[in-house]
């Protein structure tokens, strides 16, 4: 049973996971609220509060998980996609505590490992996904349909040739007044709201990829012309808007996963990634999974969001295969799966 420290610090969450086997004993997350102020992420400032947080946030998970450091068989880290400089915090610390401890280094692909999120343990499930299948991965970063043949094995199908689903989230809520990460405040609007109320156009992109940008235009052409007639047209309407907006972007995601399912015939389907905490998401993955006979899979909440879990889980099958890393690794912000 090995123990794995695991770190993330890929975007605007610094987080340290300590796993033994496939089960998490601690995951603590340190949340950047910088950047609220600012409707996005400030890499720049994402790299100083990586840079504060890392050494308390990696104690803390030691610290909870009731393990002693020298009992860490290795550490695994985000190599990347993301940020440069919020990756070099993770990445440099990662090195440093493999060599202070002479254990292993693990590099891990942070896309990957939203989509290993499924098979950590714990008591609220029973079952993992079986090869293959097919994850709906979708970030404030990425958008992807990838096809899972092993646990190290994966294949992208389809993916956004602009701007992610969570960006047509957080630059919308923008245009309707919400601070950065807007996705949670409209999936809690949305729930009062009427989400046939204003209609947005799904985008006719081919295959299986996605289109965000025209989305998030049209929402803003749709606006201006509202609030011309009508200044408090946002306030006055913000729970339908905030359903709307949500609906459009479900659709759209929903559309491209059904499609991918009966091109491959898999039936087996799971989400991952932030926006996969989204409710709208999860009600109409479960009406479509139960017409169409999908066996789904939803990842914990707690596991949708960036966290060090799961770059411990995909460490930790990488552990098993004795997938190991030099300690002249480098990080890659553009790293693919
Ligand atoms: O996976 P993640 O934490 O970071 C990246 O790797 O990008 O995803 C963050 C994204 C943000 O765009 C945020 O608005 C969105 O996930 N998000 C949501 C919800 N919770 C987080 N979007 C819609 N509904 C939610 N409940
Ligand atoms: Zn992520």
């Amino acid at each position: 049973m090995p123990i794995i420290l695991a770190i993330e610090s890929s975007c605007d969450e610094t987080s340290a996971a300590v796993l033994s086997d496939q089960n998490v004993l601690s995951n603590i997350v340190a949340s950047q609220k910088i950047h609220s102020e600012y409707g996005g992420v400030v890499p720049e400032l994402a790299s100083r509060e990586h840079q504060k947080n890392i050494v308390p946030v990696v104690d803390k998970a030691l610290k909870n998980a009731g393990v002693d450091k020298n009992k860490i068989d290795a550490v695994a880290f985000t190599r990347g996609p993301g940020l440069m400089g919020a990756l070099l915090v993770g990445v440099s610390f990662a090195k440093s505590f493999a060599q202070a401890l002479n254990i292993p280094l693990i590099e891990v692909n942070h896309m990957e490992a939203h989509v290993l999120a499924h098979f950590i343990n714990d008591q609220s499930r029973s079952d993992f996904p079986d090869f293959p299948f097919l994850c709906l991965t979708v970030s404030g970063g990425h958008t992807q349909i990838v096809k899972i043949n092993d646990y190290l094995e994966m294949e992208v199908l389809g993916k956004t040739l602009d701007d992610a689903a969570g960006e047509a989230f957080d630059k919308s809520g923008l245009l309707l007044g919400l601070s950065y990460p807007a996705g949670p405040a409209i999936d809690k609007l949305a729930k009062s709201g009427d989400p046939r109320r204003f209609e947005f156009p799904i985008p006719k992109i081919q295959g299986l990829n996605f289109s965000f940008s025209g989305f998030k235009t049209a929402v803003l052409y749709f606006l201006q012309k509202q609030v011309k007639s009508n200044p408090d047209f946002i306030k006055e309407n913000l729970n339908d808007l905030c359903a709307s907006i949500q609906f459009s972007i479900v659709r759209i995601l929903m559309g491209k996963l059904k499609r991918a399912a009966k091109e491959t015939g898999i039936k087996t389907i799971t989400i991952a990634g932030g926006v996969s905490a989204n409710s709208e998401l999860r009600n109409h993955l479960a009406t479509i999974g139960d017409k169409n006979r999908w066996k789904i899979f939803v990842p914990k909440v707690e596991y949708t969001t960036d966290n060090a879990a799961m770059i411990g889980i995909a460490g930790y099958f990488k552990f098993l295969k004795k997938d190991f890393c030099s300690i002249d690794v480098k990080a890659d912000p553009k790293l693919r799966i």
